[in-house]
């Protein structure tokens, strides 16, 4: 396995390097952190262990982390994408990247990227396809530094459910509303 080792904040060396399953948990926690409810509302409810136990299965070549005295204080998944018929072919597909906060700006979320980008040549991608939530202005110039530039804007939309028995309730207070209006 290629490593790449660099020394870092504090001059305490991190190395980018394929995850491991016993990572799983580490890297979950760092994106549970990360992806938080009040700030990225749709990465925090799509985000949880099956995300990253199911890219770490089907694409381990995809799945590195930054590691830092033992401790994952970055990670990066991802995906390609096969599609006969098109000028491209294959597309990579960037769905996860988390960096510790303490470790942001430092250079680490571009070491893994090019990490990954290194395998994506590796494998005959020509595309490369990454998105994020229209408010992530730091993940967005994060990706425009990384090259990314031709943007097309995707739509998220939500649907509050109600709960059957509070639908029952509602239609029960309406029928009884209209029986007592016939009345
Ligand atoms: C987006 C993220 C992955 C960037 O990782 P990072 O390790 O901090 O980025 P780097 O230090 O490698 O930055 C490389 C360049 O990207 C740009 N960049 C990165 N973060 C930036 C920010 N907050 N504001 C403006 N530009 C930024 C800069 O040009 C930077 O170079 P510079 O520091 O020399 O100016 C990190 O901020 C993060 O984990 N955010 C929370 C999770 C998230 O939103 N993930 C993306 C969606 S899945």
């Amino acid at each position: 396995m290629i490593k790449d080792t660099n020394n870092n904040k504090n001059k305490v060396p991190i190395t980018i390097r394929e995850m491991e399953i016993d990572d799983i948990s580490a890297v979950y926690h760092l994106g549970e952190e990360l992806f938080t409810s009040d700030e990225l509302p749709f990465l925090y409810r799509t985000w949880d262990p099956y995300e990253v136990t199911d890219y770490f299965t089907s694409d381990p070549d995809y799945c590195l982390v930054a590691e830092r005295e033992g401790r994952i204080v970055g990670f990066i998944l991802a995906t390609t994408v096969e599609k006969e018929g098109t000028a491209w072919k294959k597309y990579g597909y960037l769905t996860w990247i988390g960096i510790d906060e303490a470790f942001q700006r430092t250079g680490l979320g571009l070491r893994l990227y090019r990490k990954l980008e290194d395998s994506f040549r590796e494998d005959g991608v020509r595309m490369v396809m990454a998105d994020t939530e229209a408010s992530n202005k730091e993940a967005i110039a994060f990706f425009r530094t990384l090259g990314f530039s031709s943007t097309r804007q995707h739509l998220w939309l939500a649907k509050t459910l109600k709960s059957p028995a509070k639908n029952q309730e509602n239609r029960r207070t309406s029928h009884q509303k209209n029986n007592e209006e016939n009345r």
